[in-house]
């Protein structure tokens, strides 16, 4: 097993924010499997979907996680929304399922100072009603392949990653 944090969940819970107040916290260095992506193709998430689509979007997950899992270790990774769907997950670290209500989810993306910007770069959270149906499809399935959950709504930043610690 490596020795990875792997934080999982939807889109705009603050996976990214975590994955470096983790890093900062424990001294180790944190990656995000978007970032990943785009330094790949050197091309932005939204391009990508809107060009290939997302069939060749997961592809490129899929990856992503084949060369987390042959070259990385000792590492928080935050990943997409989606990347729950690679099959090998369990390989990569242990994962936290980072949990919050949609409406919770909503309100930490609107009352974020460049909010316009966040919902922009998410082809998939164009439309919050899709959003929401496409939160409940997933709900069960980060809670069921995740080692480890933890409620993030209305908590401090500093308060998650004692708990993670603690728990991880
Ligand atoms: C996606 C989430 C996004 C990004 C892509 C697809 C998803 O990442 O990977 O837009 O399917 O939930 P974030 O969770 O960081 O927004």
């Amino acid at each position: 097993m490596k020795n990875n944090i792997i934080l999982i969940g939807f889109m705009g819970v603050g996976k990214g924010t975590l994955a470096r107040a983790l890093a900062k916290k424990s001294s180790k260095f944190a990656i995000d499997t978007d970032d990943l992506i785009e330094s790949l193709e050197n091309r932005k998430i939204k391009k990508i979907f809107a060009l290939e689509g997302e069939k060749y979007f997961r592809a490129l997950e899929q990856k992503t996680a084949n060369w987390i899992e042959d070259s990385v270790n000792n590492t928080i990774i935050s990943v997409g929304g989606g990347f729950f769907k690679v099959d090998n997950l369990k390989k990569l670290g242990k994962v936290i399922y980072l949990e919050s209500s949609f409406d919770g989810i909503l309100n930490r993306i609107l009352s974020s100072e460049n909010a316009e910007k966040k919902l922009k770069k998410r082809p998939l959270f164009q439309v919050p009603a899709d959003a929401k149906k496409l939160y409940n499809e997933r709900i069960t399935i980060y809670k069921n392949i995740a080692d480890i959950t933890i409620n993030v709504e209305n908590k401090k930043t500093e308060s998650i990653i004692k708990n993670i610690m603690k728990l991880a």
